[in-house]
């Protein structure tokens, strides 16, 4: 099987303790509107446990001061503690080298960072292949190349069920495809692509590969020797860690290759009045002082998820959603988008009639939170013909009684409309 196949009907390890990890989340247990919070908007951010919360604070009030500039104590501590959150995020995707991960403001600014230093070397009518199914942050830095240097932006087309179309996109491949962007799982449809033969495919035209893991790295293992992808790019605050704070992993001799994103303190080798050279990656793609605390925190969520039982997480997820599908398909006006067979665990959907505004403001009132509009994915929205949609996103806190919480009250909303 593939490694990143999940499959929905898994039960449950013996070895997942759902009370105990609802217990290190400490917002979990706060009211909303007077009612218990269920929190099902972990697709837009998930919330931190107190491992996180703790890391945070020891990192202010025991380590805290600038790092690899300074001669002190506290200095070589922070740098310790920062270089360790680093280390983390290697073996989190499993990249060969530490200095293949660079940290970044989150997943926006990994694409960005490649769009500007990795787009720098491409020529009018070089093509960049993406898909449908793209959160805006794997689009618009293309556009960006579209533009500014005439480069062809191509679209991998769905499939009917909001599937990778794979065929189509083998056929759009060609000797011009310099880059492919693609998304792990898709934010408003929870496709997971088909990692590997895409990979594999590009590779073959010679194109370079980014992977938008944002969603992915969330719900499924990665473990980027294995896709051989060139790059891939995640965000902390999905991952139960801070905001403000992600990473992208490079593969180390074409990191080499390319040009810094900013310019500034630390990215450096020697400045002169005349000339400047850089230094080795990652420091040529962090100028200044890069988020100390935000990277040991997105390091203690990092190792809160890799100390559960991974496989137990993502059977737990995979049952959360196959409950909630098949809870909504019964009823009557509720369509809902995206039922790829490999799917992660997260239910996008639209009510006949109502807007999808009032659909989460209503569900609100009874404190659930879920996310309305269009996802950062104009061009999915169109595709699917709709102007927005409502998304319910499971994390591993979730319980099977919020399920039916939500479905519960979204029968509510079905008949306060009529
Ligand atoms: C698939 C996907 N890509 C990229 C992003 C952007 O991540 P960030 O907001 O952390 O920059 C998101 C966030 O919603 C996402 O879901």
């Amino acid at each position: 099987m593939p490694n990143n196949v999940v499959t929905l009907h898994e039960k449950p390890a013996v070895s997942f303790d759902l009370a105990k990890i609802r217990a290190d989340f400490p917002i979990l247990s706060r009211q909303v509107h007077g009612k218990p919070l269920v929190y099902l908007d972990n697709g837009a951010s998930a919330q931190k446990p107190k491992q996180v919360l703790d890391a945070i604070s020891k990192a202010y009030t025991e380590t805290y001061a600038n790092v690899h500039r300074g001669v002190h104590f506290l200095s070589d501590a922070s740098t310790v503690a920062f270089e360790k959150a680093r280390e983390t995020c290697r073996r989190f995707v499993n990249a060969q080298k530490i200095e293949e991960i660079i940290f970044t403001k989150g997943g926006t600014e990994g694409i960005n960072l490649v769009a500007a230093s990795f787009g720098s070397t491409l020529a009018e009518g070089d093509e960049i292949l993406i898909t449908e199914m793209e959160h805006h942050s794997n689009i618009v830095p293309w556009h960006f190349l579209r533009e500014r240097q005439g480069v062809v932006l191509r679209w991998t087309p769905i499939t009917n069920d909001g599937g990778f179309d794979l065929a189509a996109f083998s056929k759009l491949l060609n000797s011009k495809t310099k880059f492919v962007a693609v998304t792990h799982m898709s934010n408003v449809l929870g496709t997971i692509t088909p990692l590997n033969e895409i990979i594999r495919l590009a590779h073959e035209v010679g194109a370079k590969v980014l992977v938008d893991g944002c969603q992915g790295s969330v719900h499924l293992p990665v473990n980027v020797q294995a896709l051989d992808c060139d790059f891939y790019v995640t965000t902390g605050h999905k991952l139960y860690g801070p905001s403000g704070i992600g990473f992208l992993y490079g593969k180390y001799d074409f990191l080499e290759t390319l040009r810094p994103y900013h310019g500034g303190g630390e990215m450096i080798e020697t400045v002169t009045k005349d000339k400047v050279s850089y230094a080795p990656p990652p420091h040529r793609f962090e100028a200044g002082t890069p988020p100390i605390v935000r990277a040991i925190g997105l390091g203690a969520g990092l190792d809160y998820m890799t100390s559960l039982d991974r496989a137990a997480v993502t059977a737990h997820e995979s049952a959360l959603l196959a409950h909630a599908t098949e809870e909504l398909e019964n009823i009557d006006r509720v369509k809902i988008f995206g039922r790829a067979p490999e799917k992660g665990s997260l239910v996008t959907f639209a009510i006949e009639g109502i807007h999808p505004h009032d659909i989460s403001m209503l569900l609100d009132r009874s404190g659930i939170a879920v996310r309305a509009g269009t996802h950062c994915a104009q061009p999915l929205m169109e595709r699917l013909g709709v102007t927005a949609s409502t998304r319910a996103s499971f994390a591993l806190y979730n319980t099977h009684a919020e399920v039916d919480a939500l479905v519960s009250s979204i029968r509510t909303v079905v008949e306060f409309f009529g």
